[in-house]
């Protein structure tokens, strides 16, 4: 990959049966996916080999690291669970360390209630610094309130007013992607 490729998946964090954030996390994927000079993949949760006979590093799933060792930036879609982030979210999280030194994370609530995961997003923002990502500004964090009434039946965003925080977003992602890249292979 080129020096000015970058790489930045959407992880899908959660394994709930008839989970909306899937159709989000399509979306982002889907708008991500455009981008000229950014290569991208859907990362689900459910694929990456997660079992709850271990935790942490001595756990680590080969490919799931492998990926995250390749990724310049991170796109977390998750839903709020209790007003936090799924546990098999952390789970997933926990089993690698030095491969998210220095890369970007942007964040992406979902809910069903009116804050769209603000408290989740929260959470996640403290857990992502101390694994060693660089959380995006808090404020330009994505959510998705009220998720069920948002997309069709074939998962077609709803709202159009939607198009431009996500590619805000996006931009902010990549922006700060670039820039820890650079500083990781230039200083
Ligand atoms: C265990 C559990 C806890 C939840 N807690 C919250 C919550 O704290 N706040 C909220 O707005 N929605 C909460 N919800 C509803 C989710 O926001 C809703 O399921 C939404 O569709 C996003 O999650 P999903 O991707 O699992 O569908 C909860 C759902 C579950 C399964």
């Amino acid at each position: 990959m080129s020096d000015q490729m970058l790489n930045i998946p959407v992880f899908l964090g959660t394994v709930r049966q008839g989970r909306q954030s899937e159709k989000v996390a399509r979306l982002i994927h889907k708008e991500i996916f455009k981008l000229q000079d950014i290569s991208t993949e859907l990362i689900d949760i459910r694929e990456i080999g997660l079992t709850l006979d271990d935790e942490g590093l001595s756990a680590q799933l080969p490919d799931f690291a492998a990926k995250m060792a390749a990724m310049d930036g991170l796109i977390i879609v998750s839903p709020e669970y209790n007003h936090n982030f799924p546990g098999s979210l952390k789970m997933a999280l926990d089993r690698n360390l030095e491969e998210y030194a220095n890369k970007a994370v942007g964040l992406v609530g979902v809910s069903s209630g009116n804050w769209g995961g603000v408290r989740m997003v929260e959470s996640l923002v403290n857990y992502t610094v101390r694994l060693g990502l660089k959380p995006i500004q808090s404020s330009k964090s994505l959510y998705f309130p009220n998720v069920e009434s948002l997309f069709d039946e074939n998962g077609v965003l709803l709202d159009d007013s939607y198009q431009e925080r996500i590619s805000k977003f996006i931009k902010e992602v990549v922006w700060l992607a670039k820039t820890l890249k650079w500083g990781r292979n230039n200083l």
